[in-house]
C-alpha cells in the first residue's frame, strides 16, 4: 500500500470513493463528496496534502488537509482542516486511516504547519493527539457540540494563546 498525492485525473474516482465510504459513516450529511470538490476550488486547497492510499493500482483511501482559520478580534490565524477522511469499507480496520493521518501530519509538519482542526468523533481522533478545541479556547461558529470540534498541535504549544472562532467544515 502506498500513500501519495491525489491526481486530477482521479477526482471523479475519489468523488465516488468518498460518497460510498460515507454511506457507512456514523455521522454524515450525504454531501462529503461535494465538500471535497468545494475544498479543491475555494482557495484553501493544498495539493501536497490531498492524499490517496493505493494498493495494486486501486484507490482504497483518501484524506485532505486544507487551509482554515481561527479568527480573534479581526486577527486571522492560519491552521489546517482535516476533512474528509475515507477508507473503502473492505479495507477498514487495517490501519489505513491511521497511516493516511500520520503521513499527512508528517508532510504538514515538513511544510511548516503547526496545528490541525477537525469536526469529528473524539473516539477515533483522540489516538492521534486531538483534544477538544475548547481546551485551546477555540470554538466553532456553528452550533456544533464542543467535544466534536477538535484540535491537534503538530508543534507543542502551537495553539497557546490562539483562542478564537473557526468556521472549519
Ligand atoms: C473513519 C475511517 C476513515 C477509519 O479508517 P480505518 O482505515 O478503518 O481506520 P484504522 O484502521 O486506522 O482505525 C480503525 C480503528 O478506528 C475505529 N474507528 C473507525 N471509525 C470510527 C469512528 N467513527 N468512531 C470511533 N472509532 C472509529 C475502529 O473501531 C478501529 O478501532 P481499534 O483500533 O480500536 O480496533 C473509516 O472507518 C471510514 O472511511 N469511515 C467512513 C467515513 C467517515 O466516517 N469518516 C470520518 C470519520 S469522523
Amino acid at each position: 500500500m502506498v500513500i501519495r498525492r491525489e491526481k486530477p485525473e482521479e477526482f471523479s474516482q475519489i468523488y465516488d470513493l468518498v460518497k460510498v465510504a460515507f454511506q457507512t459513516a456514523k455521522v454524515t450529511n450525504g454531501q462529503e463528496q461535494d465538500f471535497v470538490n468545494q475544498l479543491r476550488s475555494n482557495g484553501n486547497y493544498i495539493p501536497e496534502l490531498a492524499l490517496v492510499a493505493e494498493e495494486n493500482s486501486k484507490l482504497i483511501g483518501h484524506l485532505m488537509l486544507t487551509k482554515t482559520y481561527i479568527i480573534n478580534n479581526g486577527n486571522k490565524y492560519e491552521t489546517l482542516l482535516l476533512a474528509p477522511i475515507s477508507v473503502v469499507l473492505e479495507y477498514r480496520n487495517q490501519g489505513i486511516g491511521s497511516k493516511l493521518i500520520k503521513e499527512s501530519f508528517k508532510l504538514a509538519n515538513d511544510m511548516g504547519y503547526t496545528s490541525i482542526l477537525l469536526v469529528g468523533d473524539p473516539a477515533y481522533y483522540h489516538r492521534f493527539g486531538f483534544k477538544a478545541a475548547v481546551n485551546f479556547g477555540i470554538k466553532h461558529t456553528h452550533n456544533i457540540p464542543d467535544e466534536y470540534v477538535m484540535a491537534c498541535e503538530l508543534v507543542p504549544g502551537a495553539l497557546y494563546g490562539i483562542s478564537g472562532t473557526t468556521t472549519c467544515c
